[in-house]
C-alpha cells in the first residue's frame, strides 16, 4: 500500500510501483508532452502515474521529511488552480528543497503547462469539476 492506503503493483520486483488500475490514458499533445517530461524529472519522487512516492528508511525515520504527494486524484493537487499548480512548479515549494524551483532546471512555462495537463490527465471528472476553490462544496 501507498501512502494514501491505495495498493500499488510492481512488476519488477519492487523496482517500480505503478497504481493497479494504472493511469488514465494520455491524449492531447500537451498531455503526451507533459508525460515524457514527468517521466524524466518528476516521476522519481511523484511515482509513476503519479501515484506519490513510496515508503523509504528515510521516510519512516526522519520525522522532518516530507514525502513527494500523490499528483492523481488520490490526493489534493486538485484543491489548486491550473495557475497555482504552474507556479509551484516553476517557483518549487518553500518547505523542502526537494521540490526544487523547476524554472531554474530547464523547465519553460510552456513545459509547466504540459506538466498541469498531464497531472490533469489522471484526474477523474469529479476532480475536474471540482478543481480550485470550488474543491470544498465537493468534499463529502
Ligand atoms: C526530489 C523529489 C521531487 C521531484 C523530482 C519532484 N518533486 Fe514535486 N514535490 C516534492 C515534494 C517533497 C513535494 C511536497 C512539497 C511541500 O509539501 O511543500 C512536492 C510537491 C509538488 C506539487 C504540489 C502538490 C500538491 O498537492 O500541493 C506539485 C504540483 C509537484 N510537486 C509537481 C512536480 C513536478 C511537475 C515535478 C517535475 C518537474 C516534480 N514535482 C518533481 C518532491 C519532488
Amino acid at each position: 500500500m501507498n501512502q494514501y492506503g491505495k495498493f500499488i503493483i510492481s512488476t519488477n520486483h519492487g523496482i517500480e510501483w505503478g497504481g493497479i488500475s494504472g493511469p488514465y490514458k494520455t491524449d492531447s499533445p500537451e498531455e503526451k508532452r507533459g508525460h515524457a517530461l514527468c517521466v524524466k524529472k518528476c516521476q522519481s519522487c511523484h511515482g509513476k502515474g503519479g501515484i506519490g512516492e513510496n515508503y523509504s528508511i528515510e521516510a519512516l525515520t526522519n520525522k522532518d521529511y516530507i514525502m513527494a504527494p500523490a499528483l492523481d486524484a488520490s490526493a489534493h493537487a486538485w484543491h489548486h488552480t491550473d495557475e497555482a499548480l504552474q507556479k509551484f512548479i516553476l517557483e518549487g515549494s518553500t518547505r523542502t528543497a526537494r521540490m526544487a524551483a523547476w524554472k531554474d532546471l530547464d523547465v519553460s512555462d510552456a513545459d509547466a503547462h504540459n506538466l498541469v495537463a498531464y497531472i490533469k490527465s489522471l484526474w477523474t471528472r469529479r476532480e475536474l469539476e471540482c478543481q480550485g476553490p470550488k474543491h470544498m462544496q465537493c468534499m463529502q
